[in-house]
């Protein structure tokens, strides 16, 4: 299983970031600015994750996904310390990801990971989304903010 950096977005790699994210608008978008890493079995792939640098010596890991099947087996686990050594190369001293109030299973992955949580910004899943979006029988409005420091 290798892990690369791509800028070739196919349908199965789109498919997989909508996994993570709904909105295929906000994906091209910061797909035209970030760098998207991608896990490949054969030719298959299975997982990927999008790294945004942002200011003040910070990268946001804006996107995250492995495919149904892999999941659950540790491929997230190992694409999320791919990524920490990669913004960690890149010079950030920090990394953030943000995430809903109701993904309760990547609330456990962030933070088994290292991640603290930080800050709430409230509403922020109410704008730029086509239909609500509910998890767990909750409604994803809030978006919980959520770092890491990178002692280089
Ligand atoms: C979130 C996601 C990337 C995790 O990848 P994964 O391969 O399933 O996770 P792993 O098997 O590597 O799990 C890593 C750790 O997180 C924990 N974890 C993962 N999913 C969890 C869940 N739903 N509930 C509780 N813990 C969970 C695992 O128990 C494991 O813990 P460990 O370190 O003690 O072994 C994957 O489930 C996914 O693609 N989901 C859909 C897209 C998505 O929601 N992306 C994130 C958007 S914020």
């Amino acid at each position: 299983m290798k892990i690369y950096k791509t800028k070739k977005i196919d349908d199965s790699l789109l498919q997989l970031l909508l996994l993570a994210d709904p909105s295929e608008k906000a994906i091209r978008k910061y797909l035209a600015e970030g760098e998207c890493f991608v896990s490949v079995d054969g030719s298959r792939i299975i997982g990927t994750y999008v790294l945004m640098p942002r200011s003040n010596n910070a990268m946001e890991l804006i996107n995250i996904a492995v495919i149904g099947k892999e999941q659950g087996k540790g491929l997230g686990k190992l694409l999320l310390k791919h990524a920490i050594k990669e913004a960690r190369r890149s010079g950030a001293k920090r990394l953030f990801v943000g995430t809903g109030n109701s993904s309760l299973g990547q609330l456990a992955f962030y933070q088994k990971a290292g991640f603290r949580m930080t800050k709430i910004i409230k509403g922020y899943f109410l704008k730029g989304y086509d239909k609500p979006i509910f998890e767990n029988g909750i409604q994803c409005v809030d978006m919980v903010r959520m770092e890491m420091e990178l002692n280089n």
